[in-house]
């Protein structure tokens, strides 16, 4: 387990710094979005930021939009009138992409039905998950499926090929429209920062920012999935063959992941509490809280340059925590409420 001590943490935002992405549709906040500076011992030497996406929408959170919106517009402009994708019960994919797909529209159309196929069987006589429940809500239709023939590859070849009037989404959103999306984050991307860097479980947000990275900034991409040792790969079959040279750009850290992907680690969860109890500072036990853990981590031992300025993307996920909900200090509602607040300010 890694040893690190987290001192005092004083955040502070220069909202005054208004970027708005153009294309961005009315439903979202962009403008909710600010650059959160963290102020640490061990980043003193270093500016840090933090890149609040998770503003941008409590369910079309964080990389969402990024990563689902090329998808959207390409299955529409194809003529599908139904789009689906997979995920788990606590899914930040599946539920932001009901919520997209029943808001969307590109020219006057619009989806009629939008699918979740879900990673195993729901008991007789238990609940939905509330992230399942929200994803009802936005009308989205789901298809329970055991663990075996959800993991099975073939499983997903099969489904396709009974469902020609689905376009169907990747799990996680991964691929190359995916990545594509991420070009729409290029006006927060200054080209004062030295790093750019976000938690990787796909590893399509990271080369969205490849994407828009200036040549002279470094990518850094850290998985969150245990021994996932294919993501540097995963993430550069992204690239466009004009985009290859890039690929000197990007580093990828395995080791961050706190017992692997959605383990309920106690020195993280007792990380976030106090990280939330000191700034009010909300982050996900899948995904942004281990990014920063991992950046002191690297910062405390001297990774970066005197003076570099490193940009974070806050990727969302907040709703995620709600299948550990009793063990932490504050809960989606209040941050959803909060993070309201804090986009009127
Ligand atoms: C909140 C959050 N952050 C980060 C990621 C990782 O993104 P990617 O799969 O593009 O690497 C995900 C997964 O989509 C996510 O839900």
């Amino acid at each position: 387990m890694m040893n690190f001590r987290l001192g005092q943490i004083h955040l502070q935002s220069f909202t005054n710094q208004t970027i708005i992405p153009k294309e961005m549709p009315a439903y979202l906040h962009p403008s909710s979005v600010y650059f959160q500076k963290i102020d640490h011992p061990v980043f003193q030497d270093l500016e840090v930021y933090l890149l609040r996406m998770d503003l941008l929408d409590h369910v079309i959170s964080g990389n969402k939009y990024f990563k689902l919106v090329a998808y959207l517009e390409d299955a529409i402009q194809k003529g599908f009138k139904q789009i689906g994708s997979f995920g788990g019960p606590f899914s930040n994919h599946l539920v932001a992409l009901s919520k997209f797909a029943k808001l969307y529209e590109h020219e006057g159309k619009r989806f009629e039905a939008c699918k979740g196929i879900v990673r195993g069987k729901l008991k007789k006589n238990h609940h939905l998950s509330k992230t399942l429940a929200e994803c009802v809500s936005y009308e989205m239709q789901l298809r329970f499926v055991d663990h075996a023939q959800y993991d099975d590859r073939s499983y997903r070849e099969i489904l396709k090929a009974e469902s020609p009037d689905v376009y169907w989404i990747n799990e996680g959103g991964y691929g190359f429209l995916g990545a594509e999306g991420f070009r729409q984050i290029k006006p927060w991307i200054d080209p004062s920062f030295d790093h750019l860097l976000c938690a990787s479980g796909t590893g399509t947000t990271a080369a969205g920012l490849l994407k828009v990275a200036m040549p002279h900034q470094k990518v850094h991409a850290f998985s969150i999935v245990g021994g996932h040792l294919g993501l540097r790969s995963e993430i550069e079959q992204l690239l466009s063959p004009q985009e290859q040279d890039r690929k000197q750009q990007l580093e990828t850290y395995l080791g961050f992941e706190f017992g692997g992907y959605a383990k309920r680690d106690p020195q993280l969860i007792e990380w976030i509490n106090r990280f939330w109890d000191q700034h009010q500072l909300p982050t996900d036990f899948i995904y942004t809280a281990k990014l920063i853990v991992a950046m002191l981590k690297l910062a405390q031992q001297g990774h970066f340059q005197k003076n570099q300025k490193l940009l974070a993307l806050h990727t969302g996920g907040i709703q995620g925590n709600r299948s550990i909900e009793q063990m932490l200090h504050f809960k989606y509602a209040d941050y959803d409420q909060r993070s309201t607040n804090e986009s009127k300010k």
